[in-house]
């Protein structure tokens, strides 16, 4: 795993934009793997910049997002159908046909989640998976005491998620409490995963997953599993890693190994 501490979140939002669009160069048919929340809208922002002003072409990309509420249409301002489009999908070329969702209406769920999986694989699985991390640790909408192999499904979210969640919603209301959610199975299947994390409110989720035992308690902890899993953290996220110096003399050294052309 690589450990990346950055000054600030649009610091973050630079690294990671410029590693998508280096892998959309050498790729133009990438498969993405998309999250939700407040922690990637910079990266999406970065994007749609890349589109507009630099004509970067998003028209072979396919994108498959990592969760949704059930229950919520997709008009709906807080599902993350609209988010993805308010944040991305409206701003570039990607093709409508290209953009994938976990099920979250309709009859037999149980076999579109199984189609979900099927439609990753047929594209050669995810190139490039853009994760967050909530509070409690888990990833998508695995929570806590997930299965470390599993794959898509429904999940009932935890009170926890519910509450954090809740302040993207008019006051009153909260988050519908099941979701369809890519699994831990899912997630480590991609090539390369991207994790940001943002503020001390993260920081305990950080150090479990990054430095804690691997454990279904702490779903973020599984990425351990991971061959090419980097972490792009503020000094706040970081706050509770032990081992921070280690990481950063790593960095240091990969860059070296990198200039000498060994990496
Ligand atoms: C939701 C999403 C996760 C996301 C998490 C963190 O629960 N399902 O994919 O990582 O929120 O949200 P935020 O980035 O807003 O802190």
């Amino acid at each position: 795993m690589k450990v990346i501490v950055l000054d600030s979140r649009e610091e973050a939002a630079v690294t990671v934009s410029d590693e998508i669009l280096v892998a959309l160069r050498q790729k133009p048919d990438l498969v993405l793997g998309l999250a939700t929340g407040s922690t990637p809208t910079g990266v999406y922002a970065r994007l749609v910049q890349a589109h507009v002003n630099e004509g970067v072409d998003f028209s072979r990309v396919s994108t498959f997002n990592l969760d949704e509420y059930l229950g919520l249409p997709a008009s709906h301002a807080c599902s993350y159908r609209h988010f993805m489009k308010v944040h991305l999908f409206d701003h570039i070329n990607v093709r409508p046909e290209n953009i994938h969702f976990p099920p979250t209406e309709g009859e037999q769920l149980v076999a579109r989640c199984a189609e979900y999986e099927q439609s990753i694989d047929r594209l050669g699985g995810i190139d490039i998976q853009l994760l967050g991390i909530g509070s409690n640790g888990h990833i998508g909408f695995n929570e806590p005491t997930s299965s470390l192999a599993s794959r898509t499904r429904i999940k009932t979210l935890t009170e926890k998620t519910l509450k954090d969640n809740s302040r993207f919603y008019v006051s009153g209301d909260s988050p519908p409490r099941l979701a369809s959610t890519m699994g831990i199975g899912t997630i480590l299947g991609a090539k390369h995963i991207l994790l940001q994390a943002f503020g001390e409110r993260k920081a305990n989720a950080v150090q479990a997953a990054i430095e804690g035992a691997v454990s279904a308690l702490w779903p973020a902890s599984a990425l351990q599993l991971h061959a090419n899993t980097s972490f792009y953290l503020d000094r706040e996220s970081a706050s509770g890693l032990t081992m921070l110096d280690y990481y950063q003399s790593t960095n240091e050294n990969d860059r070296e190994l990198r200039r000498r052309g060994l990496l």
